[in-house]
């Protein structure tokens, strides 16, 4: 297939390493570096407009913070559109925190839903964590600095609170929950066909092909994950709490573990052992959500015996041998998906996951392939359904599947 062919291509071009440091400037990759360069070529002009409107809106918000030292004013701030909120507008929203409407608690704090007072519009409110170290104006700037990201698979960021130590985000609600609660909560996993596990897949590499190759400077997530992915109407999906990795809270142990090295079973081995992050730390992570959503199972599942319990790890033998492959579909999907597809699936993930981070692609790379994969709807009522019966050593590939086109080889 054609478009796995251009993964050899992208792995010649070199990659920016920066420094993992607590310090949210040494974060941001130099902006001058080869793969920048080698990005802007296709996407010079809104990458221009993009940082353009970066440094109007820091400015833009900087003069406003300095004429107003509370920040819990209600409001919009021109140019970003990004609102900002009083306490007292998020206790009405969430009816004082209701505990009916907690959707959950990540790394940064609780998440309600609730229903701004003026536009009766239903949003997402994050809790932020109060023993955060970082001032609360740079926790401003840097979130109306998100608050510009506009992308159809980014999660926007309405608004804001910053009232007294009270620190709050204001996001649209995604209606359908995060991947990671229909991938692996019993009672939602029978609804993720194959057509839209590949929809959700293709969309979130849309989503982090922009933070990578759009933003300028450009964003590494550090924290992509299926519990990020979160999910619209029709399971559009879009990436959140990328930016979160620079204002989150840095008081607490835990939480800057989880935030510096990000989320354990997701994490690139190079990153986890040296803290140097790049890109292809990003690439991994999608390699190991690309995994789950092929498989149903958990990056890491303690339930399970020793050896499946990290999904890469009992992945790469499957790897090596594509008579295997159909080994790895999730049980879910009784068989309902296709051959070509899946193994075109799992090559993207193999190749993602690879140890040695040159080796693994560019997201622009699995954007295109997801693409197509996403592209090629399969019906089980046309389409016959993969016989799961038949021995590993039985199971041959139709001559129509043309896994031999394949770059990936199975032999690494
Ligand atoms: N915008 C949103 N719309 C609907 N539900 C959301 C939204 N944001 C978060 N949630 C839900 O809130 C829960 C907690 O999310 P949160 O991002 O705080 O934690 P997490 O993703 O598990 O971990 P992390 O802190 O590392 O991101 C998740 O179950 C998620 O489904
Ligand atoms: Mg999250």
């Amino acid at each position: 297939m054609g478009c796995f062919c251009c993964f050899g291509e992208s792995n010649k071009r070199s990659n920016k390493k920066i420094n993992n440091t607590n310090n949210p400037q040494d974060d941001q990759p130099d902006t001058h570096s080869e793969t920048v360069k080698a990005t802007i070529n296709e996407n010079e002009d809104e990458k221009k407009e993009v940082s353009k409107k970066a440094v109007v809106c820091q400015s833009v918000v900087v003069q406003q913070l300095d004429r107003n030292q509370n920040f819990g004013g209600h409001g919009e701030i021109e140019e970003t559109k990004v609102k900002t909120f009083t306490f007292a507008e998020m206790e009405y929203a969430t009816e004082n925190f209701k505990p009916a409407y907690f959707l959950g608690e990540g790394g940064f704090g609780r998440v309600y839903k609730g229903k701004l007072k003026d536009s009766g519009q239903v949003v997402a409110i994050k809790q932020l964590d109060r023993n955060g170290a970082q001032g609360i104006r740079e926790f401003v700037v840097e979130v109306m600095t998100l608050g510009l990201v506009d992308h159809p698979n980014l999660v926007k960021l309405i608004g804001f609170c910053a009232d007294g130590d009270q620190k709050l985000l204001v996001y649209e609600f995604m209606p359908l929950g995060s991947l990671e609660d229909h991938l692996h909560v019993r009672r939602r996993r029978e609804r993720l066909d194959w057509n839209t596990r590949m929809k959700v897949a293709a969309g979130a590499a849309r989503g982090l092909e922009y933070l990578h190759d759009k933003m300028n400077p450009p964003v590494i997530y550090r924290d992509l994950k299926c519990s990020n992915i979160l999910l619209g109407e029709d399971y559009h999906p879009k990436l959140s709490d990328f930016g979160l990795a620079k204002v989150g809270p840095t008081g607490d142990n835990t939480h800057v573990s989880t935030r510096v090295m990000g989320t354990y079973g997701y994490c690139a081995p190079e990153y986890a052992m040296t803290g140097q992050l790049t890109f292809k730390s990003d690439i991994y992570s999608f390699g190991v959500v690309l995994l789950e959503i092929i498989t149903g199972r958990k990056a890491i599942d303690k339930t399970k015996p020793a050896k499946e319990r990290n999904l890469v790890a009992w992945a790469r033998p499957l790897f090596k041998d594509r008579k295997k492959f159909y080994q790895m579909a999730d049980p879910v999907l009784q068989a309902h998906y296709p051959v070509r597809g899946l193994y075109q699936a799992l090559a993207i993930a193999a190749m993602c996951v690879q140890e040695e981070p040159s080796m693994r692609p560019l997201v622009v790379d699995v954007v295109t392939a997801l693409t197509y994969l996403a592209s090629q709807t399969y019906d089980p009522q046309i389409h016959p359904v993969q016989n799961r019966r038949k021995s590993p050593s039985s199971h041959r590939p139709k001559v129509n599947d043309n896994v031999d086109n394949l770059s990936y080889d199975s032999e690494q």
